[in-house]
Parts: C-alpha cells; structure tokens; sequence
C-alpha cells in the first residue's frame, strides 16, 4: 500500500521525505488555509520535492470554472492530481480532465454508489472519508471494504485512497483490507514508528552494551 503525506506544509514534508516511505502528498483547501502560503507556489514546491503524485484542490463549484481551475493546477508540474469534489459537476471535470491525460482525485466520497462513480467517471484515486464517517458514528472502514470489493468485482482501476485518518489503526485496516493508498497526517505516521517494547528493548539493550566497555566506531 502507498503512503501519501497529507499535509500542505512544507517542512514536514521535507522532514519526512527523506525516509523512501513518502509516495505522495494530499492537499485540500483547508490544508492550504492552515500553511498560510499561496496555493500555486506551495503545489509547485511540493511536486519538486516529491515525485509521486501531489493532489490539488479546485475550489469552484460550477463545471466551466472547476475544469479551468483543474486545467490550470495540472500545469504546475507532470505529477499534480486534480482533486475535484464528488458532485455532479465535480465527475463531469473528472471525465474531461481524465480524458486530456490529467490524474484526477475525487474526493468527499461517503459512499459506495458514489465511489462507483467516480470510477466510471475516470477518476485515478478516490478519496473516501473514513474518519470523518466515524465521527458521526458511521464505519468509515466499512465503506472502504465495500468500495475495494466493488472496484475489484469489475476489474476498476481507480485507486482506493483512504483519506480523513485518524490514527495508526485506520492505516493497518486500509492494507488489511488492500486499499491502494493511505494519506496520512505526518502526526500519524509518527505514531506509526512507535511501540513500547521497542523503547523497553532498545533500553535494555544500551544499557547491557554500556557495561560491556566497548564503542563500534
Ligand atoms: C485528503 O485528501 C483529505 O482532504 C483529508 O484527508 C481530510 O482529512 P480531515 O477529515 O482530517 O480534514
């Protein structure tokens, strides 16, 4: 399963693109509202420095102008994906942009019908809202099984990309499951890096090397 950051921010993505585990990044307008910095500039640095794809968000609502919007984001670099919204409009956009070459991101997908289709509408990722559906008391996971059967049932080959996670489990369900994508806030994938039987061991073990007198190096 790919991990995608999905931050707007470009120091934590910098931080952590160093590790081989950063496959992409996400953004959405809240996200840019959060960095303070201007769209345009801010996507354009991010596809610098990552090569997977880098989602960027129309904030149109009508179909004329979210398509010149989308037209004008796919511009910044090869590996920008224009994430359009599940509406009406938002799959008319996603077929004319998939039909000119341009990876198309459908997101604030909450349910099935609707992920199915995106998919027939083209769409290369779509963003189902896992952590957003449980906070109403929904099984956001749920819908990820479904979608996954589905799209597998008819050989779809739009990607699952499990978006609005919460925590390290969302992250293991979504491959438990074979969705395509994780994105995940960078506080996230810190957590994922922790256990406490490796602080334990990894304690043990400097506190027995100490007493043995000896330096590698
Ligand atoms: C990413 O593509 C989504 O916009 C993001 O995961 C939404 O997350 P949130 O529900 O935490 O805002």
């Amino acid at each position: 399963m790919k991990l995608f950051l999905d931050t707007a921010n470009i120091d934590e993505i910098k931080a952590l693109n160093n590790t081989g585990f950063v496959d992409g990044v996400t953004t959405n307008p809240s996200l840019i509202a959060k960095s303070g910095r201007d769209l345009m500039e801010t996507i354009a640095e991010i596809c610098d420095l990552v090569d997977g794809p880098v989602s960027a968000e129309v904030t149109a609502t009508d179909a004329e102008t979210m398509l010149k919007e989308g037209q004008k984001l796919a511009k910044i670099a090869d590996n920008v994906a224009v994430k359009v919204p599940l509406t009406e409009a938002g799959l008319l956009v996603c077929k004319a942009l998939s039909d000119q070459g341009t990876m198309v991101n459908v997101t604030l997908c909450f349910s099935t019908a609707q992920a199915l289709l995106a998919a027939k509408a083209g769409a290369k990722f779509i963003s189902p809202f896992v952590g957003r559906l449980d906070d109403i008391g929904s099984n956001g996971m749920g819908l990820i099984e479904e979608i996954v059967t589905i799209y597998a049932n008819y050989d779809m080959r739009t990607e699952v990309l499990v978006a609005s996670v919460r925590g390290v489990q969302h992250v293991v369900d979504a491959a438990l499951m074979g969705a395509d994508v994780a994105t995940v806030p960078p506080q996230v994938i810190s957590a994922m890096f922790k256990h406490p039987l490796t602080d334990k061991g990894l304690a043990a073990f400097m506190s027995d090397w100490e007493k043995t007198g000896q330096s590698i190096l």
